[in-house]
Formats: C-alpha cells, structure tokens, sequence
C-alpha cells in the first residue's frame, strides 16, 4: 500500500471515528441516557463516555457508564440509538462492572436458524439463543407454570414441538395435556405419554375427564406428600407432569359452545385449569397455556400470575406485549408487532426482559 493511500485511509478512519463519537454523544442526549450537570458556565449534558472505537465491520464500542447507570438502562435505550449509529440493532454486553462493549450490528442478531440438539440436558430445555448468541436454558425445577402467546402463525406450535421433543425421553418427565388442533399428539401414539392426551375438538367432554383425572392424580400426590416436604419428589413412579393446554381459547370456545346451564362444561373446564395452576407447581405439575392473547377473559390476573415463565411470540399491538411483560420498554414491544416467526420475548423471575429465537425443530412428527 501506497505511503499516501494509506494516509488517506487513516484519515477516513478518524473521520468515521469523529463522526461516530459525535452520533453517540447526539443519540445518548435525545434517548434520554445522560445527566445534567451544572457549571459555571451554564448547565451541560454528559453522556457515557466514549473510550475506545474499533472500526469494523464490526464495529465496536467501548463504553464507560455514568455513575449510577446500568447497563439495563444502556440496552432499554439500545433501539433508539441504533439507527443514529447506522445499525439496526446494538450488542450490548458487561466489561467489568462500569464499562460496556457495544457492537453495531447491520443486521437483526436473530436473524438466524436456531437448530435444536437432542437429546437435551436432563431436567433442563433449551427455550431458544438471544441477542448476544447465547444459549437460554431454563431449568424445569426453577419455573412455575408456562404462559405462551402470539399471534396465528408466530411460531408457538413450532416453539411448544421443539419443548416436547425435549422432555419426550426424559424418564421423569409426561407430556399430557389437551391439544384441540390436533396436531401436538401425533408423534406420542404408542408412547407411555399418550394415555394423558386428548386432540380435536369433537367431543369436549374428553377433555374434561383428562383433566380432572389430572387434577385428581393432583389432589393424591398432595394428600401423600410427607409432613416434612412442601413439594412431591420427582421419580420415575411419580414423574413430573408437563401439561400443555394448546390454543386454551379454541378449548373454552368448544366448550361453552356445548355448554349448558344444568351442565356447564366450559366452567368446570375454566375452574379444573385453574387448580392446576394453583396448586399443581408442589405436586410436580408442570403448566404451559398457549394462548393467541393473554386477554383477561381467557387467562385472568390470576391465572396470569401462576405463570412465572411468560413468553409472547409477535402479538397484535404493543398492549398485548405488555399483558405479559408490563414494564417493557415502549419501542420493544412497538418492535414486537413486526417479529417474524420463531422470535419471541421472555420474562423470567429475577430476570431482566430478554428477546430470543427459538429453536426450529424440522419434521417434528
Ligand atoms: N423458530 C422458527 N424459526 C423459523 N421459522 C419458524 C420458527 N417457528 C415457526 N416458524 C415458521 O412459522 C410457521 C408458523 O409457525 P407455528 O408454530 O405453526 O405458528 P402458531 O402456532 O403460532 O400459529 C411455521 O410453519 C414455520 O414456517
Ligand atoms: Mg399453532
């Protein structure tokens, strides 16, 4: 390289590099992700210190936080800075305690094919690979009950086979529940999981007696449970019981359809899901209600609240997002009305929001 080519090179990099710092600075202050502070000269805003700038692709940012800043409050912002910096998303991961490491990306870091390995880690799924390529996992000990929502066409169904395919071959672990679309059973026919599944909608009343056999199956294991224990112990005899309510809504529509007031089918349906929730998580009972949306009349507050590990696959309006994650920042779940299939956001007890793609299991039966 010629001596002059490279001089002209150097100086578009400090260039791009100025250009780069001023963005941020311009970005940090309109986001809101700054301080004011006073001086004699008047009152000026301070934004997280630039100290280091490699150009890319890609390029990388280090950050320095101002004191009493996080980086949750770095990535809460994270979307609107982006496109100042010409990226479409940002990385945003810890170096040490008050410095971040923040990656431009060109493209959506989960625009990806997440495959699924089996078989999975014994008593733990693997719910899908966020934004930073990692891998979340969560342990089956640790969650209550499971609420998963999103529109027709989200990817539930894709996400809820890549789960069973997981806890199929797991000798602690049944898969049962009620599937009115009748696809979810299909690959368990003449499996040990089978006896405590229903699909299709043709006879409501199937679904009932599955689940107060459940339900009674509950109230035994309770009844049983040593005065030293607060929950059942997991064994091949007495294995914990993944149920999986599939389009909860469609079951209650079929249900209230045949419903009639000396034989309230859709209540006692409505009232044998709640007890599993309520009671079910100390009894080794494992809940996952997909829904198209977590509305009040399909899943109440308190339903809603048993379910500590809530997923929302794309929803409808930014409000539907919040049914689930209230709290989340207002341009995430603008965002999450365009996520295309397979992309979701978790909440986690004692976690902070985070968005995923989920694994895409091909040829499920
Ligand atoms: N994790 C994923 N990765 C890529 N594509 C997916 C993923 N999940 C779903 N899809 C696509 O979206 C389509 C609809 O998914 P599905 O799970 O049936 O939606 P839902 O149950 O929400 O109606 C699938 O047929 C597939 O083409
Ligand atoms: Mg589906």
């Amino acid at each position: 390289m010629g001596f002059l080519t490279a001089r002209r090179e150097r100086a578009a990099d400090e260039r791009e590099a100025d250009a780069l710092w001023w963005s941020w600075r311009q970005a940090c202050e309109g986001a809101g992700l700054c301080h004011q502070v006073d001086t004699v000269s008047g009152a000026t805003v301070v934004v997280p210190q630039l100290v280091d700038i490699v150009l890319g692709p890609p390029t990388i940012l280090t950050v320095k936080l101002l004191p009493g800043q996080l980086l949750s409050d770095l990535r809460r912002v994270a979307l609107r800075i982006a496109p100042h910096l010409g990226a479409v998303a940002l990385r945003v991961t810890p170096l040490g305690q008050i410095h971040a490491r923040v990656e431009l990306l060109a493209t959506d870091p989960l625009d990806v094919r997440v495959d699924l390995d089996l078989p999975a880690r014994p008593g733990q799924v693997f719910i899908g690979r966020d934004e930073t390529a990692h891998d979340v996992v969560q342990s089956w000990a640790d969650v209550a009950h499971t609420i998963v929502q999103g529109v027709t066409r989200s990817g539930k169904s894709v996400w809820t086979y890549g789960l069973l395919a997981q806890l199929a071959a797991d000798p602690l672990v049944t898969v049962c529940g009620s599937d009115p679309t009748g696809l979810l059973w299909r690959p368990f026919a003449g499996t040990r999981h089978a006896a405590l599944q229903v699909s299709g909608v043709d006879d409501p009343g199937a679904h009932e007696v599955l689940l107060q056999a459940l339900v009674d199956d509950m109230d035994a294991r309770i009844a049983a449970m040593p005065a030293d224990r607060d929950t059942v112990a997991i064994t091949t005899d007495q294995p914990l019981r993944v149920v999986v309510l599939e389009e909860l809504a469609a079951l209650y529509r079929v249900a209230d359809s045949v419903s009639t007031t000396k034989d309230p089918v859709g209540k006692r349906i409505r009232s044998l899901v709640g007890r599993l929730l309520a009671e079910g998580a100390k009894a080794g009972y494992r809940v996952v209600i997909i829904v198209q949306r977590a509305e009040a009349a399909i899943v109440g507050s308190f339903e809603r609240a048993m379910c500590s590990l809530r997923i929302s696959f794309r929803t409808d309006t930014r409000a539907s997002a919040e049914l689930l994650h209230p709290g989340a920042p207002g341009e995430l779940a603008d965002q999450h009305t365009t996520a295309r299939p397979g992309i979701a956001l978790m909440s986690a007890p004692g976690e902070e929001l985070i968005r995923f793609r989920g694994p895409y299991l091909r040829g499920y039966p």
